[in-house]
């Protein structure tokens, strides 16, 4: 799916299922975290026009998001918690030397972004697919296309602020194969990325 080299464990979603309140809060910062990011985006890179157009309409996208989960938390009695580290992405961000030049350090945090809409999309699909809720299988059905379309904008701007397009293509399969060795180790936990 997305091009992603390894699916999630199966026996995430079990997890998940029982720990609806806790998926509910973490996928409620997922959606802040995506805001956030794409704001840190226009203010590191003010002058790609295209890029600040494009994350002023996603930051406020992800946040109707965040809202919409925010309304499902309270229609069904639960609280949102408090915020966790998002070990995966951690992870996910080593991936990418320090240092570099500006270009190459936007590139980096294109394709990384991609990738997280990636997983999240896979992670929503199977809510859509095995959640015992309608309501939630019908929302996290709306989300996953969303995502969707996220992950290719973020190729997209990847592709378009590179300067060597066939190494972008490279990066791009080598934080593929990285980002599979890390899930291989998820799947065990009551996150959105667990
Ligand atoms: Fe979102
Ligand atoms: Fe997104």
């Amino acid at each position: 799916m997305l091009g992603l080299k390894l699916p999630s464990d199966p026996r995430w979603v079990g997890i998940a299922k029982k720990n609806i309140e806790e998926i509910l809060t973490d996928h409620a910062y997922c959606e802040q975290k995506a805001a956030s990011y794409a704001i840190s985006l226009i203010i590191g890179f003010p002058e790609k026009k295209d890029l600040v157009l494009a994350m002023i309409d996603l930051a406020q996208e992800e946040m109707s998001h965040f809202k919409m989960v925010h309304e499902i938390i309270l229609k069904k009695g639960y609280r949102l918690g408090r915020e966790r580290k998002d070990e995966y992405v951690l992870k996910l961000n080593a991936f990418f030397p320090k240092g570099g030049s500006r270009t190459d350090h936007l590139v980096n945090k294109l394709l990384c972004a991609a990738l997280i809409e990636a997983r999240s999309c896979e992670r929503f699909r199977i809510l859509s697919e095995k959640l015992n809720d309608q309501d939630l299988k019908t929302f996290y059905r709306k989300l996953m296309i969303s995502e969707a379309h996220h992950y290719a904008l973020f190729l997209k701007l990847a592709r378009k602020y590179s300067v060597e397009k066939e190494k972008v293509d490279d990066k791009w399969k080598s934080l593929l194969e990285f980002e599979a060795e890390i899930i291989k180790k998820l799947g065990n936990k009551e996150f959105i990325h667990g």
